[in-house]
């Protein structure tokens, strides 16, 4: 039998993976984009390695320009990433130790089980910060579109039927509500994501005397009160990726809500609605309909909603059968990570710059808004007013309406006559209450669509937003 030389080995490995095994196991085609989170906490951990005399001055200080300069190679695209080499990790820590001899010394109890935890929980605390500047932006489109149309009604619909009227801007203010349980979610999941790993090594910590404040805090793993973030459990910490579920949950709901106002915005923009105009940037025509103006960045921010959410059940799925503690299926989290990340940030950039860029057509909302169906439920307060219950009240109107449909009249044409045929406590002032601007007028219940009400709102979030 032929004898492997001990020292012709890779370690514990008689032959490294064939091509087909290394293409399949290789992630770094993925996550080289986090590369910069990779050096910042391979220069921390180096940082502690000296602080616990591991590394002697002049080496640590080696790693630290070995590092540097092959951040700037990499920032330059000037790096040359081996998938032979797997991963991110892998590929960073080799070329540092061809350059610099110390490098050999900088994954002393370290794992890249904790190191692509840490890269990743880096990663997503600056991707949250981006996206809540995002979504803030989009928050001001809409108060921004409302405020310049404060004025204009609409009709506001359940079951997509003509309900009661509503001022466009408190629609739109609805939006911003959505977006504000968004944004708490989100600053809510960056409390668990901001938790520093390194220190657990692949599993068990390590025995050597590890300096785990140090890193957290040099790495930014700190609470409001500058307390620093440490996970208490190694086994977890290496294992843990309910901060990626929590955010891609998170992004799913904001893509849901991305989804549906794109669906107004749809609708607004039909021929049938005609409430708003798009600008043309953000429509496209058809190849063969020379008419056509197509709402298709709407229409792909309600698409991509899907993939946000499958997004979300591919990871729940990748984890819920792992034992404990790191399995390399981890690796697949990151593509539908990255990919939620960069879909729902581009999603809520191009809503709001499509809304900035967005024109309300005033007549159309004028004359949807002029429906007096739309106040029936008004006309049935007046007579609650006069002490009737409201059941009766609702039956009475639907009574009218229905009067109305038969003389195939609108509901303010009725006489005082045929009003009184149905009801004798109909008084002269009863068609009054078909004057919009009053109807308007009386709806100031905190979060009603009232005139005052709705100007104080704009006013309360123009505030919060700036
Ligand atoms: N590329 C791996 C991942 O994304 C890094 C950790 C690999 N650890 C290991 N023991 N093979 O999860």
């Amino acid at each position: 039998m032929k004898k492997i030389s001990p020292v012709s080995r890779s370690g514990r490995f008689a032959r490294g993976p064939g091509a087909d095994v290394a293409q399949f196991t290789e992630s770094v085609s993925f996550d080289w984009r986090l590369w910069r989170q990779d050096i910042l906490g391979s220069l921390a951990h180096a940082a502690m390695l000296r602080k616990i005399d591991v590394l002697s001055k002049a080496e640590a200080a080696a790693i630290a320009r070995g590092l540097d300069r092959i951040a700037r190679e990499i920032a330059a695209g000037k790096f040359k990433w081996k998938p032979e080499l797997e991963d991110v990790h892998m590929n960073i820590e080799a070329e540092l130790t061809q350059r610099v001899p110390a490098g050999a010394k900088l994954h002393t109890a370290r794992s890249r089980n904790e190191q692509v935890a840490l890269d990743v929980r880096l990663w997503l605390r600056d991707e949250i910060v981006l996206l809540l500047g995002e979504i803030a932006d989009l928050q001001r489109a809409l108060v921004s579109l409302g405020e310049k149309n404060s004025t204009v009604l609409i009709p506001g619909y359940t079951h997509l039927q003509h309900a009661q009227p509503v001022y466009l801007a408190h629609h739109l203010l609805a939006y911003v509500e959505m977006l504000e349980r968004d944004c708490e979610r989100l600053w809510d999941c960056h409390l668990r994501v901001n938790v520093c790993p390194l220190g657990s090594g692949a599993i068990a910590g390590s025995t050597l005397p590890l300096d785990r404040v140090f890193v957290a805090k040099r790495l930014g793993f700190v609470d409001v009160n500058d307390k620093p973030q440490l996970t208490q459990n190694s086994m977890d910490a290496v294992s843990d990726r309910d901060f990626a579920v929590e955010f891609c949950a998170d992004a799913a709901l904001l893509a849901v809500h991305l989804s549906r106002l794109a669906e107004d915005v749809i609708f607004w923009a039909s021929a049938e609605f005609n409430f708003i105009k798009l600008a043309d940037a953000y429509t496209t025509g058809s190849s063969l309909m020379p008419q056509k103006k197509n709402p298709d960045v709407a229409e792909l921010a309600r698409g991509k909603s899907g993939r946000v959410i499958g997004n979300l059940v591919a990871l729940l799925t990748l984890l819920k059968g792992l034992p404990m503690t790191y399995n390399r299926d981890l690796q697949e989290d990151k593509e539908r990570l990255f990919d939620t990340a960069d879909t729902v940030r581009a999603t809520t950039r191009l809503m709001a710059a499509m809304l900035q860029n967005t024109q309300i057509n005033l007549t159309a909302c004028a004359v949807a808004a002029n429906d007096p169906a739309l106040l029936a439920t008004d006309l049935a307060d007046y007579l609650v007013r006069k002490g009737v219950p409201f059941r009766q009240a609702h039956h009475t109107v639907g009574v009218v309406v229905a009067l109305a449909e038969e003389l195939d009249k609108p509901l303010n044409l009725l006489t005082l006559k045929e009003l009184k045929s149905v009801d004798k406590q109909f008084g002269r002032d009863a068609l009054d209450v078909f004057d919009l601007q009053r109807a308007m007028a009386k709806r100031n219940q905190t979060g009603a669509p009232g005139t005052k009400e709705v100007a104080k709102q704009l006013a309360r979030w123009r505030g919060q937003l700036s």
